[in-house]
């Protein structure tokens, strides 16, 4: 089994190039289902959940290259045919119920097996079949499958109880070619959305409003092929910026602005962490004194919940009493346990983990208990005394490209071993 070994503890320096962001790219490639012309994706990294997606389009009979030299996707979805051969790459990936509306848009009718819970929660899927419902479909629920029809989707106005990403995401989908107006209110703002709205509005989609909580949607008759770079990782440049204020050091974060990392960005200052911002990038600078602070996660712009874990790592190792809330999932502290084994003095109380800041952290075999909580396993390894062994490293592969390459260049100890 592939293992991550982190030695701390090292000074990193240097810079980092974040990549195109993994909730970017995923609605968008899901989106190309909407239209039969070719369209390209630029600066696309190929991380696992990226490329089960593209395994799964192909199923369906799209004609996809990839560059390895320009990063460059370029997807053909001319020929797409509607085959139930697809369900074992749905079940392989959440985000792959993406799909799901603009399949019922293009074909009128999609099946797909309901994605069951998670690491992090229960993650149910009633705010998108709403939407779709709202739209005129009908929507059968039974042996574990959800079945969506519909002659022609018609415009409505539509209110999600929580402002779901992924259920904005596929009713955006979904309604872009409906006939009519769709208001979709409470919708969910992360700068993610408004990329794919974005992405759609350059294919002759109607989209106003994207990024803020009331979408409106003019439903338009056709889309047409498009080229589009997808925007920076907010997570993973978060990451890194944690990395700088861990380590103690100071990292260039290259290809960045501070619009879309203001929530992270004023917490970490907040906490001691210094920042530049320049034309290209920003220089994190975390040498200096450290605090605790209080973090809720809540939807954007407030605190991303997808930063959770590796804010934590950073917080057990800052003296003194940090509180963490977790108000988006209702089971995103698996990380605590194996933060707990490398010293870490953290207490659950429900949503809340009370996170009493150690003198030091040991290295010892964690796991990645999901994506992100792998990220804050690597970050406790930056700086705990010892060798870190980062087991289930698939979890990190699927939304990282190559991060102990990244983490090697700017001089952590880190490789990658069959152990
Ligand atoms: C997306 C991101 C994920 C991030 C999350 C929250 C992608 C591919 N993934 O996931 O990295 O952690 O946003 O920022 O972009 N909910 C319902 N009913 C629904 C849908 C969601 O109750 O129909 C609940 C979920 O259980 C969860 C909360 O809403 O508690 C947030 O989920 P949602 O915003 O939908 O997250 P995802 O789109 O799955």
């Amino acid at each position: 089994m592939e293992k991550i070994i982190v030695k701390g503890v090292k000074e990193l320096k240097g810079e980092v190039n974040i990549s195109s962001a993994k909730n970017a790219i995923l609605p968008i490639i899901a989106a190309t289902i909407l239209c039969d012309e070719k369209v390209i994706i630029k600066n696309t990294p190929m991380l696992e959940d990226v490329s089960v997606l593209i395994e799964l389009l192909r199923e369906l009979g799209a004609e996809i290259k990839y560059s390895n030299i320009t990063d460059e996707l370029i997807i053909d979805n001319s020929n797409l045919k509607l085959v139930d051969t697809i369900d074992s790459l749905v079940k392989k990936m959440r985000a792959s119920f993406l799909i799901m509306g603009p399949i019922l848009s293009r074909f009128g009718y999609c099946k797909l097996s309901l994605p069951g819970g998670c690491n992090i929660g229960s993650r149910p899927i009633d705010l998108h079949l709403k939407g779709f419902k709202l739209l005129g479909a009908d929507i059968n629920k039974q042996y574990g499958y959800v079945e969506t029809k519909a002659t022609k989707l018609k415009g409505n106005r539509i209110y999600l109880d929580f402002p779901s990403v992924g259920a904005t995401e596929n009713i955006i989908m979904a309604s872009v070619l409906a006939k009519g107006e769709t208001i979709i209110e409470n919708a969910a703002e992360e700068p993610e959305i408004y990329d794919l709205a974005n992405f759609l509005n350059k294919m002759g989609a109607k989209i106003y409003g994207a990024g803020r909580g009331k979408i409106t949607i003019i439903g338009v008759d056709k889309l047409k092929g498009t080229t589009h770079t997808p925007i920076y990782d907010r997570i993973e440049a978060g990451t890194f910026m944690v990395a700088a204020a861990i380590s103690k050091s100071v990292i260039d974060i290259k290809g960045i602005d501070d619009d879309n990392l203001r929530p992270i960005i004023e917490k970490l200052k907040e906490c001691g962490v210094k920042f530049i911002n320049y034309e290209d990038g920003i220089i994190v600078d975390g040498r200096g004194n450290k605090y605790p602070i209080d973090i809720k996660t809540l939807p954007h712009p407030g605190f991303p919940t997808d930063m959770q874990p590796q804010m934590m790592a950073l917080l057990s190792t800052i003296e003194g009493g940090s509180v963490i809330t977790e108000t988006v999932f209702e089971n995103r502290f698996m990380h605590v346990a194996e933060l707990t084994r490398m010293g870490a003095d953290i207490k659950i109380d429900g949503k809340t983990a009370l996170v009493n800041g150690v003198s030091k952290l040991t290295g010892c075999e964690v796991k990645s208990t999901d994506l992100r909580a792998g990220a804050a396993m690597i970050l406790a390894g930056l700086v705990a005394e010892g060798e870190t062994v980062v087991g289930d490293v698939y979890h990190i592969d699927r939304g990282y490209l190559n991060i102990e390459e990244k983490f090697k260049k700017l001089g952590a100890n880190i490789y990658r071993e069959d152990r």
